[in-house]
């Protein structure tokens, strides 16, 4: 058990990408922090399968954009699991549209919840982290990061965004052993991207050398590894979790 008695915060933890990793750091050994932004029952269920794993799981609602909230839950999380050793920042929305038609409003809620949401998380979880001298901070980007896509300023930029704070984070704490790192997911079958349309995802699929689309659990497995023992020498990096899509 690579994560026994560790404990991990993971943001948007009740489906998808977030649920897998919760999942597969359960697996590790880790207790789990789980944050869910309003799906009471998608949550429940994905609690329900780390307490099967024998781990210790707390339950806790807040919209990560909100810093008041993210302050609140961490609280919650040192009183009663003692510590939080990991933060993955994986809570993220979309809101695509192309630029002549992107409202303002959608700019501001996908920067909201995928930037600063993650900032106001680092921020809460960085004194704990400090004082233990210990702490793995994990940011779930996007290839889209790394290439641009048209459609998709809004949430490009959030997430270039999150790769200039991994590195800025990353600088900062690491006399103390904390590190940060960047996964970057290519196309993984999850809600977020169902409702792509047909001929895009197609199109994507003709351009990924491993020929299929990632499952949750192949993020996962590489959020593990940056969590535990064997990447302690590994900071500041953004690794893509891709079939090949990006080289
Ligand atoms: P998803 O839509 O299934 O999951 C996102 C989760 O974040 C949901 O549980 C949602 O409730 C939660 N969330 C949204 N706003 C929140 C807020 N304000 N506070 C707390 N939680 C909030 O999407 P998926 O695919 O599992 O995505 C997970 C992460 O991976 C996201 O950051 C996404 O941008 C990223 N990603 C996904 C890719 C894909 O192909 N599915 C590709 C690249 C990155």
């Amino acid at each position: 058990m690579s994560l026994g008695g560790r404990v991990a915060l993971v943001t948007g933890a009740a489906r998808g990408i977030g649920r897998s990793i919760a999942l597969a750091l359960a697996r590790a050994g880790a207790d789990i922090v789980l944050n869910y932004a309003g799906n009471r029952a998608a949550a429940e269920e994905t609690a329900r399968q780390i307490e099967a794993l024998g781990r210790r799981v707390l339950i806790w609602q807040a919209n990560v954009a909100d810093g008041e909230q993210v302050n609140q839950m961490v609280a919650g999380a040192l009183e009663k699991m003692g510590r939080v050793d990991i933060l993955v920042n994986n809570a993220g929305i979309a809101r695509d549209n192309l630029i002549p038609r992107l409202k303002e409003q959608d700019w501001d809620e996908v920067l909201d919840v995928n930037l600063k949401g993650a900032f106001n998380c680092i921020k809460a979880v960085t004194r704990p982290m400090l004082k233990a001298r210990y702490g793995r901070i994990i940011n779930i980007t996007s290839v889209v990061a790394l290439s641009g896509n048209a459609g998709q300023a809004n949430y490009v930029a959030s997430k270039a965004g999150l790769i200039g704070l991994t590195k800025a984070v990353a600088r900062e704490l690491a006399s103390r052993q904390i590190t940060c790192n960047a996964v970057a997911p290519g196309l993984i079958e999850t809600d977020m991207t169902a409702v792509l349309p047909e001929d895009l995802k197609q199109a994507m699929l003709r351009n990924i050398p491993l020929g299929r689309p990632g499952l949750p659990d192949d993020v996962a497995s590489l959020v593990v590894f940056l969590a535990g023992p064997g990447a302690a020498y590994i900071t500041g990096q953004v690794i893509a979790v891709d079939g090949g899509l990006q080289m």
